[in-house]
């Protein structure tokens, strides 16, 4: 499987969003995938960067009221800091608003066109500007939403250039038939076969409705046209190496691998292998898809407030946990849920007792019986079948990692360990040196020492400086040199004095940071069942839940309402509060009410208007007035209304 040039390439992100977890987790694999590479003596190129371009980009920038090119400076460098802040080995970091870049977008332009792959019609259709993809009517979600992200997609009709996709199907499921690993995992191989063989629209590659993109080469002198996003950031895997420009590291084409997320799949095994194969060039080796990181089985997103900052996490539970965390828990392609609860479970067991404590032990017995020197020339003497079971494990590795299998890369790379701290527990040193065994036991810690150096190689792409912690313990460095002597050759580890160390992975006991996304859920939970809870005991108790006793129907009509036209209206010299009114409420003589509404309405106001009389109450005396009713009125902090029809309606109609 080994080739002598890899290139291995993440997507480049979109800059209108900060990283979360997701976009770590593609550069995480790629990274390791590329550190591999090179540990095994591979001319290796990684490839990572942003794109800048597209109606996305321009509306985002828009809304903050920024220039889209001031806004792309800031939020790819963002991008950037974190990568190195990650430790990330990119040899490039591109930009699609790089000037060679977009020389190198134009001159493929120019390559499909002359190839006669180009042909200039009008667009019409609907597209998604958070996907910034086009879609037939048929596809979408009640003849609006986009069938990708959901959103509402907007009508397009304008001048646009096509590209020829219908005429490539052939030669595109020639391919994946060819190829059966083209496209990793397997599954989504066929997938992109059965779109595929759904049949292909041609493409629009030319947007004239804003100029946030890549202008069309000279020749075609067509100012308003700016080329198709999608277009753009597809070529920058071959702009970076040169196309268009100087071809200086064109030699590193094809790449060995395209790390993509499932969403972008389509654009990566259709789009792209198309406008290769227009532009005479050979097809990427693999294409690997992986799935999505979720919260609580929700796909993360900004408005839900459940994105996780890769920084945080990394920042409190370590780095390199982290990278293993995201490798070993979720197999490739499938979907995963972030927890702190796993990723403390992962490095509490995995790295903490498994791998940490396996060095610890070696530190123990060395030091206690041999004054930290350990010794491996008799290693294959005592232990051969342990040294064999190990190389098993180990011959099985490799392929794993180029097929992506990284999740089984890492299960199979803990057998050795595990073979290491049984053998520890079978072979009881603490008994063998007392049995004068001093040979046996020599050998036994050569070979603790020999498989924690051959695991610590293996693992070096994952967990670069934890393992060269570990290496500087055992007395050698990880690198292409002691690959080739102790992976390929098997040979055992060479001599070394074991100093005392830190531990490796201290025991994390709770989750150490707050999740605010969860603690919202809590509350809101917790808010809920409060609720239900009054509401149960409202019921039990046969009131309402502010604690009014309820009544029955007979006695709600036992109270007579009626609608009435206020006919007379004075204030009560007197009294602040009253006014004294004459209602008509359809009866022979008019109700006499004082009512205590002069802080909120004058005589005037009330005047002629229509009110709510509360009509059998037992008249009752105010300042020496007699009072036959009551209006009915709300009040609240900010003052009292009277209840009145909504319409106007015959004196003493009845309320219920
Ligand atoms: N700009 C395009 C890629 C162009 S490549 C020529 C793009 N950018 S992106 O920033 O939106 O996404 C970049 C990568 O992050 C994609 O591979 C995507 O799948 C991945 N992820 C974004 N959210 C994710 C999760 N929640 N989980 C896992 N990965 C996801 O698409």
């Amino acid at each position: 499987m080994s080739c002598k040039k890899s290139y291995i390439t993440t997507p480049i992100y979109y800059v209108n969003d900060v990283a979360h977890i997701g976009h770590a987790y593609t550069t995480i694999i790629a990274d390791s995938l590329a550190r591999y590479s090179r540990l095994i003596g591979e001319d290796t190129y990684f490839l990572t960067g942003t794109d800048e371009h597209g109606q996305k980009i321009e509306e985002s920038a828009k809304s903050r009221g920024r220039e889209p090119q001031e806004y792309a400076d800031e939020v790819s460098k963002k991008f950037r800091d974190l990568w190195d802040d990650f430790n990330i080995s990119y040899d490039k970091f591109i930009r699609t608003t790089d000037a060679e870049h977009k020389k190198g977008a134009q001159k493929a332009f120019s390559v499909m066109n002359k190839k006669g792959d180009v042909y200039k019609d009008t667009y019409q259709g609907h597209y998604c500007i958070s996907c910034e993809t086009f879609f037939p009517e048929l596809q979408l979600v009640d003849g609006e939403f986009c069938p990708d992200c959901g959103k509402s997609t907007s009508v397009v009709e304008e001048e646009s250039y096509f590209f020829k996709l219908s005429a490539y199907e052939d030669r595109l499921l020639a391919w994946y038939r060819d190829n059966p690993n083209c496209i990793l995992p397997k599954s989504k191989r066929n997938e992109v076969i059965r779109f595929v063989e759904g049949g292909l629209n041609d493409l629009s590659i030319t947007r004239t409705s804003f100029d946030w993109g890549v202008k069309l080469p000279k020749e075609f002198n067509e100012p308003k046209h700016v080329m198709y996003v999608w277009l753009d950031a597809l070529m920058n895997y071959v702009t970076a190496l040169g196309y268009g420009t100087d071809d200086k590291n064109m030699d590193y084409w094809p790449a060995r691998v395209h790390l993509i997320g499932k969403d972008i799949l389509r654009f990566h095994a259709i789009y792209w292998p198309a406008f290769l194969m227009s532009l005479d060039l050979p097809l990427p080796k693999h294409i690997g898809a992986h799935g999505w990181w979720t919260r609580n089985g929700e796909k993360m997103s900004k408005s839900k407030g459940n994105v996780v900052n890769p920084k945080e996490v990394a920042d409190a539970y370590g780095l390199e946990n982290f990278r293993y965390f995201m490798l070993r828990e979720v197999p490739f392609g499938g979907d995963g849920d972030f927890s702190q609860r796993a990723l403390m479970d992962r490095i509490n067991s995995d790295l903490g007792n498994d791998l940490g404590n396996l060095v610890n032990r070696l530190m123990g017995m060395s030091r206690k019986y041999f004054e930290g020197r350990v010794e491996s020339d008799l290693v294959k003497k005592y232990y051969q079948k342990e040294l064999d079971e190990v190389q098993l494990s180990l011959d099985k590795l490799e392929p794993f990692i180029f097929e992506l299998q990284l999740h089984r890369f890492l299960e199979e790379l803990w057998r050795p360990l595990t073979v290491a701290n049984r053998a520890i527990d079978k072979y009881q040193p603490w008994t063998m040196i007392k049995e004068g065994k001093s040979d046996e036991t020599m050998a036994l810690n050569g070979l603790i020492a020999t498989i924690l150096a051959k695991v610590s190689i293996m693992l070096h792409a994952v967990m670069p400086k934890t393992t060269d912690s570990i290496a500087k313990s055992l007395g050698f460095e990880i690198s292409p040199e002691s690959f080739e002597k102790y992976i390929r050759n098997d040979e055992v580890l060479a001599s070394f004095t074991m100093e005392k160390r830190d531990a490796l992975f201290p025991r994390i006991e709770k989750e150490l940071l707050v999740d605010k996304h969860l603690e919202a859920l809590k509350k809101e939970k917790e808010e809920r069942e409060a609720k239900e809870a009054k509401k149960r005991e409202a019921e039990k108790n046969g009131t309402t839940t502010d604690g009014i006793a309820l009544i029955g129907i007979e006695q709600f009509f036992q109270t007579s309402i009626k609608i009435g036209t206020v006919v007379k209206a004075e204030e009560v010299k007197k009294s602040k509060k009253l006014l004294l009114l004459q209602v008509d409420i359809g009866e022979e003589y008019t109700r006499q009410i004082v009512a205590g509404i002069k802080e909120w309405y004058s005589a005037e106001d009330i005047l002629n208007t229509q009110v709510c009389v509360v009509a059998n109450l037992k008249p009752a005396k105010l300042m020496g007035m007699k009072s036959e009713g009551m209006l009915l009125a709300a009040k609240d902090g900010d003052g009292l209304c009277l209840i009145r029809p909504e319409k106007p309606k015959s004196n003493g109609t009845s309320i219920s």
